[in-house]
């Protein structure tokens, strides 16, 4: 349930607009086309809505509150805001903090060496989940998209593939959850795991075969081996940061492509071009309500904010600004040329996310394997389709149907 909260008194009225990403009936029947009529309200403004908080509009502005962190502290991040007992490294730390976990992580987690079977293995699981799907249809939510990123983590860090369905359970608890004593659930259980886990593993880590582990045992930051407590906020983080997220990228991108045969067939004579025409779906399709704290009583864009004022980018309100994008709903693999669109999906700045060319990775592959082998897709009829509100947008079920040749 929404928490209404006051509106102070720096607050003014023509700036009140409410706006509930988790839970507006709105943002259930049609996200997008909800987001793009927020063209009418002010450029930034607040919304009584989960604890009170700024939304900022204009993707330029939102770019600033995500690079600037001497205004806008990522040490708090959730909306509405908890009392963040957990901390996630590095997102969690503004720079210069941030600086050295960071430029460890790149260096180690998610260097090429890390990642070096990421092409093959992502390949390998998306076959295999599609050998799974009863010919010609599936339920793409369940069947897919939570599964693929969940295999690809488990098999990075060496954890049992077995533990995928209670990870899942996990992720819904922290992304899904409707209120304050849910989200706290999913990672209070989350956390236990990792706790025991990482123990489990680092007792003998040459046993671990997951090549991401073994970077996270080898990294050094600023010269020092990290702490125990570092080493599982950074796992903690990587759970919560990738599973969830690709999930919801994938269920909006599916969606549209089994809605639009054009788009599709696009895709299918052009192959080569799937990594441009995907930037065009990250922008329009954008998944994440990140928040962060004002770090100090400011005017920002001639709007008074107090220190700890709970401030909103919204990856799917960049997308879809209006003065930055000519019609932001229209999906136009070509809008840049041939180049890859310049969008906001993954933030930006110094916590721009670190997983992107994973990410980037498994939806590409997942287009490239799923679109031929499933001709003519479209989505069952009479199926209903609703969005899932949460820290991310994602679809709740998405029955998928195709033509079975041959
Ligand atoms: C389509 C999938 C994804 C989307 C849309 C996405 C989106 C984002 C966004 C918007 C941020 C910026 C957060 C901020 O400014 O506070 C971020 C940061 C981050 N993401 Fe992702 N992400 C995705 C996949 C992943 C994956 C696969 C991983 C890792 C396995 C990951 C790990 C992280 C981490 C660790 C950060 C924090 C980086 C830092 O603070 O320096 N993300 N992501």
């Amino acid at each position: 349930m929404t928490t209404e909260a006051v509106i102070p008194d720096h607050v003014p009225a023509e700036r009140v607009v409410r706006f509930d990403f988790r839970n507006d009936e709105r943002i259930r029947q049609d996200p997008y086309g909800y987001i793009a009529s927020l063209k009418d309200a002010p450029d930034i403004f607040f919304s009584p809505d989960l604890g009170g908080y700024w939304i900022v509009r204009p993707s330029e502005a939102i770019e600033e509150v995500f690079t600037d962190h001497e205004r806008f502290t990522a040490t708090s991040l959730a909306i509405p805001k908890r009392d963040d007992t957990v901390v996630l490294i590095p997102n969690n730390f503004d720079p210069p903090r941030h600086t050295a976990y960071r430029k460890a992580m790149a260096n180690n987690l998610f260097s090429p060496r890390a990642l070096a079977t990421i092409h093959p293995d992502t390949r390998d699981f998306t076959l295999q989940l599609f050998d799974e799907f009863e010919p010609g249809r599936c339920e793409f939510v369940s069947e897919f998209a939570y599964k693929l990123p969940i295999d690809i983590f488990l098999k990075l860090m060496g954890a049992d593939l077995a533990l995928r369905d209670q990870c899942l359970s996990w992720i819904k608890g922290i992304f899904r959850g409707r209120n304050l004593e849910e989200t706290n659930k999913g990672f209070t259980e989350a956390y236990a795991w990792v706790t025991d886990w990482l123990t489990e593993q680092l007792a003998d880590p040459e046993k671990n075969r997951g090549a991401m582990f073994q970077a996270l045992v080898r990294m050094k930051v600023d010269g020092k081996k990290p702490e125990f407590d570092d080493l599982r906020s950074m796992t903690l983080m990587l759970f919560s940061g990738g599973l969830d997220t690709i999930t919801s990228q994938m269920t909006h991108i599916m969606r549209f492509l089994a809605e639009s045969p054009s788009h599709r067939q696009y895709l299918l004579d052009h192959p080569e071009r799937i990594p441009v025409a995907l930037e065009e779906m990250l922008r329009r399709f954008g998944i994440s309500f990140i928040g962060r704290a004002a770090a100090k009583d400011q005017v920002f864009h001639g709007v008074t904010m107090k220190e700890g004022d709970v401030v909103c980018a919204g990856t799917p309100i960049a997308g879809l600004d209006a003065d930055r994008w000519d019609n932001p709903l229209e999906v136009d693999f070509e809008r840049a040329g041939r180049r890859r669109v310049k969008h906001l999906g993954f933030g930006a700045g110094p916590h721009l996310c670190i997983g992107a060319y994973l990410a980037r990775t498994q939806l590409t592959v997942m287009l490239e394997e799923l679109l031929p082998r499933m001709p003519n897709l479209r989505i069952a009829e009479g199926a209903t389709i609703e969005n899932q509100a949460g820290a991310t947008m994602m679809l709740k079920s998405l029955p998928l149907e195709w033509d079975v040749t041959g």
